[in-house]
């Protein structure tokens, strides 16, 4: 399993500028590099009421934008709570960007009481996600959100 008291760390380290851009950037192609297993992360952002846009990812292309009443991304960011979903296929409204993809893990990020965004992540492994994953990658998440200025898109 991924050290995620290490990667945590070395991801402040990574994130030495307060430019969100650039930050999500970083984040995910870090995120990629260090976690195994993976075949997408990437941030979608509420840039409009409603609406999830994508933003910085690595991966195939995938699908924009995703309106907050579908898939596992909606889903997190209606309710405010990590998605972990063992097996995608499962999901009667999953949105197929990949159909590589088995497992998902979507945190969502709040500032204040706003969601500003979720970051995504997809692996082609069913039950890839297990909770020390959902931690780790929130904790990750959290790193980001801390280090960026986040308000505005
Ligand atoms: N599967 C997601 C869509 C985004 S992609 O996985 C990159 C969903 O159902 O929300």
């Amino acid at each position: 399993m991924a050290n995620y008291e290490l990667l945590a760390r070395q991801l402040e380290a990574l994130l030495d500028t307060r430019d969100w851009l650039t930050n999500a950037a970083q984040t995910c192609a870090f995120i990629m590099q260090e976690v195994p297993q993976l075949n997408w992360v990437g941030f979608y952002l509420q840039r409009a009421p409603e609406l999830l846009s994508l933003g910085p990812f690595q991966g195939k292309p995938a699908c924009n934008p995703i309106p907050f009443d579908k898939g596992v991304c909606g889903a997190a960011a209606r309710s405010h709570e990590t998605q972990r979903v063992e097996d995608v296929h499962a999901v009667a409204d999953h949105i197929a960007c990949d159909a590589d993809s088995r497992a998902e893990l979507v945190v969502p990020l709040i500032v204040g009481d706003r969601l500003w965004g979720v970051l995504d992540l997809d692996s082609p492994f069913p039950a890839r996600f297990s909770k020390e994953d959902q931690s780790g990658i929130e904790r990750l998440a959290r790193v980001f959100i801390d280090a960026s200025d986040l308000d505005r898109t």
